[in-house]
């Protein structure tokens, strides 16, 4: 059955830097007001009936941009992942991280272990931050594990490599893939993201900038979804 509300929404942020120069302010300041409107929109998909949020926070592409910029959005990381059990606990919300978490301090890799550990069972919203995370890089780590873990004997040396162990590997096991893309802020591109997961997910582009991606957009995302026939392949989704 194809649903009206989709089950696990991805979204690319974009446009907190464009927001914040069309008002004459920093870019910094985009990505705090970008930060916090995260927050508001977990909370409405979350009332909407979505299961799993997964936004793409920091790309493995992003360490190139100036260095004032790439520690301010790590400060707002940190700063979120530490007052994040409140709104876990206050949202029923279990929170993953997604991306290679050994590129990232010392410190931020502790509070993503602490706050994964403290929601594990949290079972309203299951909110993914994609951090340090590259969809090529998700594969190659993937197919890298695969072969020390067949090497180590843990994985049967003779089996098949299917889609399902693959999947089995990847950051996301055991989420379902995205049913529907947002990416915000006039840009229609993939940009490396969820490659693999994305395989027959649903895209919806809009220009508004992401600090202005708001519950209304939202729901206005989710209409257009509504609306869309899903097709896998040739035959029609039942
Ligand atoms: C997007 O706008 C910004 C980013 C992808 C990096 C910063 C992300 C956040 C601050 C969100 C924080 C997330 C959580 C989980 C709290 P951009 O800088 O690409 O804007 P531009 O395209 O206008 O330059």
């Amino acid at each position: 059955m194809s649903h009206s509300v989709p089950q696990h929404i991805a979204i690319i942020l974009d446009g907190n830097g464009r927001w914040a120069a069309a008002k004459g302010m920093p870019r910094t300041y985009g990505h705090t007001m970008g930060a916090k409107n995260v927050e508001t929109i977990c909370r409405a998909a979350g009332e909407a009936g979505v299961k799993y949020l997964t936004v793409y926070a920091f790309s493995t592409e992003n360490w190139g941009r100036p260095s004032a910029e790439v520690s301010a959005i790590m400060d707002l990381l940190r700063n979120y992942l530490k007052t994040c059990r409140k709104i876990a606990k206050k949202n029923n919300m279990r929170v993953k991280v997604i991306g290679d978490k050994s590129g990232l301090d010392e410190d931020i890799q502790h509070s993503i272990e602490d706050i994964e550990g403290f929601s594990r069972d949290f079972d309203g919203l299951t909110f993914q931050i994609a951090l340090n995370y590259g969809g090529r890089d998700e594969i190659v780590r993937a197919v890298n594990r695969i072969i020390s873990d067949r090497e180590k004997g843990l994985l049967d040396s003779k089996a098949e490599i299917t889609e399902e162990v693959i999947s089995s590997y990847l950051d996301t096991a055991g989420i379902p893939d995205p049913d529907l893309l947002i990416r915000t802020s006039g840009e229609e591109r993939l940009s490396n993201f969820l490659l693999w997961q994305n395989a027959y997910t649903e895209f919806y582009f809009t220009s508004v900038h992401w600090p202005d991606f708001n519950e209304n957009e939202l729901k206005a995302a989710l209409d257009e979804y509504s609306l869309r026939n899903r097709r896998y392949g040739k035959t029609e989704a039942s």
